[in-house]
């Protein structure tokens, strides 16, 4: 898992902005990455720009398709399940066009001022503090809203005025309309097999977006991802693919859902640290994924068929 820190950190690049003394205080939500320092507002993105090139094996032409929607700003959907390559694809992008991508991991408990922002007091009175949508949409980033359909439905809204026509935020108790950057663009990721009637998108928010539809990769292109990824050979991956392939059949008939490409690359990992793999499967794959014992027994025979 050498290249993780992609999907998890980009440590903001210190050297190109020089500290001031009269700073004024940016702070985020914490859903969104922090920066070690306080940047001038000119700089505000500099810690949300994807610095080194994060590892992304094209499947089939999503890139150019991104690409193409990118230059429309067309609001993009990225379906798919659990693990299989959407954030990795996003941060792809970013990092291809420039961008600085500002990811936002949605929840129930968000509200509509965690995304747009809201009043702060300080010692000073009380100031605006623009929340990541804001921030996005004033500096033009990539905003990458992750799991979209787990924010209530009013609080989805907030995004309608700049997925349509209008590419403005209002930010009601401001008083103020941001006229959405040039280079802003707004990502949503979605997991089609989860949400229940309570929890799905309306078709209004839905019909905003172009959509990608991304699921586990063919066998020899998610064995050179498991490869890449873990450092196992390539021979070792595609046993692993093999196992996550038998799992996935078992959607439906006892597993809720496949053993993701993400959970390939965990046992992938354990057994390049030296891991026997029959215990990297069981404690990666096989556990996580089931409670059922017969299940768990079916699974751990699909492992011992090819380790
Ligand atoms: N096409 C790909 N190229 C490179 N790596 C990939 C690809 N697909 C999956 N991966 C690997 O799988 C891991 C999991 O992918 P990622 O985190 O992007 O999943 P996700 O679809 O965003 O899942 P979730 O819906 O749970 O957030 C990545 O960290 C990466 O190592
Ligand atoms: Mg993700």
């Amino acid at each position: 898992m050498s290249r993780d820190p992609f999907t998890r950190t980009y440590a903001p690049r210190r050297k190109s902005y020089s500290p001031g003394a009269a700073r004024p205080a940016v702070s985020r939500p914490a859903t969104a990455r922090p920066a070690a320092d306080t940047p001038p507002p000119a700089d505000l993105l500099v810690p949300y720009m994807v610095r080194e090139e994060p590892y992304y094996r094209q499947v089939t032409d999503e890139v150019d398709l991104y690409e193409a929607a990118y230059s429309v700003r067309m609001p993009m959907m990225l379906k798919g399940p659990t693990g299989c390559g959407k954030t990795r694809f996003v941060e792809y992008m970013a990092w291809r066009l420039g961008k600085p991508l500002i990811t936002v991991a949605c929840n129930e408990d968000m509200t509509a001022s965690d995304l747009v922002g809201r009043f702060l007091l300080d010692a000073s009175g009380t100031r605006w503090q623009d929340g990541p949508l804001a921030v996005a949409a004033r500096h033009g980033a990539i905003c990458y809203l992750d799991e979209v359909v787990e924010a209530r439905q009013d609080t989805t809204v907030v995004i309608h005025p700049l997925t349509d026509a209008r590419r403005a935020l209002p930010l009601e108790k401001k008083g103020e309309v941001i006229e959405a950057h040039p280079d802003f663009q707004i990502v949503i990721s979605y997991n089609p097999g989860y949400q229940s009637l309570m929890k799905d998108l309306k078709q209004s928010t839905k019909q905003r977006f172009g959509a990608l539809d991304f699921n586990y990769p063919e066998h020899d292109v998610e064995a050179e991802i498991v490869a890449h990824e873990t450092g196992v050979d390539i021979e070792t991956a595609k046993n692993l693919v093999h196992i996550g392939e038998r799992a996935r059949n078992l959607k439906g008939h006892g597993l809720d859902e496949g053993l993701s490409t993400r959970m390939l690359i965990y046992a992938g990992s354990l057994i390049a640290k030296g891991v026997s793999p029959l215990a990297a499967c069981r404690v990666a794959l096989v556990r996580p994924i089931t409670d059922d014992p017969d299940m768990r027994d079916a699974l751990d025979s699909a492992v011992t068929t090819y380790f």
